[in-house]
């Protein structure tokens, strides 16, 4: 079994696969998804940076790089954002939005692993995953190497999708996202199989409070945790 394979929640289909077909209408569909609410979140994450001369980001699994370009328009050229994923069409629709916006100077792209960076020890000032965590089941792995390429002091962030705590709340969430996402996915770009897998990864994932134990466990310090939508969205940041 190819590693790629190793991460899918089981299904047919591997995380490559399901990222590189819905890639033309990853950004309409989690507007969609999220009610226009993503870009808020995402907002929390480019909120939570300092701007200095040279300030150094890396966007892991960066997709279509929305948060990318919004952390590049935080930077205002005072530094640079590497944008990292593995699928080849999500970052072929990033490349063309980061253009448009004549960003491409601040902002470089590369198609990678988020398990084996390939970058030195100590680069970075913020390191960044939104939304992907969750899809990668070797996640310490991840926050390894999350560490790794941090500075010292530097932040790393998470922003991801959880199960909620609230009984009752919790069960219509996953309703709509077992029930509701998967048929409308399907209605709308013929997609029914991509988006059945979504619930799944949630149900898979870690809880908010075992990924705050995580990073105490890598050793990070200050950490914070900030809950949004009743526990259905939160965002983790700490200091190496
Ligand atoms: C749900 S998208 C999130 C994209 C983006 N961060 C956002 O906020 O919209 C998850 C992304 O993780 C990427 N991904 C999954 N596993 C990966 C890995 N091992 N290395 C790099 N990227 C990965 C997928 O290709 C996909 O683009």
């Amino acid at each position: 079994m190819s590693k790629d394979n190793k991460q899918s929640p089981s299904e047919s289909l591997t995380i490559k696969t399901i990222f590189n077909n819905i890639a033309p209408h990853y950004g309409l569909m989690n507007k969609i998804m999220s009610l226009g609410l993503d870009k808020l979140w995402r907002q929390k994450v480019v909120d939570l940076v300092r701007v200095e001369p040279e300030t150094n980001i890396l966007d892991l699994a960066c997709g279509t790089c929305d948060l990318t370009i919004m952390l590049a328009k935080k930077l205002k050229n005072e530094g640079q954002v590497i944008g990292l994923d593995y699928s080849a069409k999500m970052l072929e629709i990033g490349k063309a939005k980061i253009a448009k916006q004549n960003l491409s100077s601040v902002i470089k792209l590369i198609q990678g692993d988020a398990r084996k960076l390939p970058f030195a020890a100590q680069e970075f000032d913020y390191v960044v995953i939104a939304f992907a965590l969750r899809n990668i089941s070797e996640r310490e792995q991840v926050l390894r190497e999350m560490k790794r390429v941090l500075k010292t002091d530097g932040t790393i962030i998470t922003l991801d999708i959880f199960r909620s705590n609230l009984w009752g709340y919790r069960q219509l969430v996953m309703f709509y996202f077992k029930q509701v996402i998967p048929h409308l996915a399907k209605l709308i770009f013929n997609q029914y199989q991509e988006y059945n897998w979504l619930p799944r990864s949630i149900e898979e994932f870690i809880t908010i409070e075992e990924l705050a134990l995580k990073l105490e466990e890598f050793d990070l310090k200050e950490i914070k945790v900030e809950k949004m939508m009743g526990g259905v969205v939160a965002l983790h940041h700490a200091k190496k």
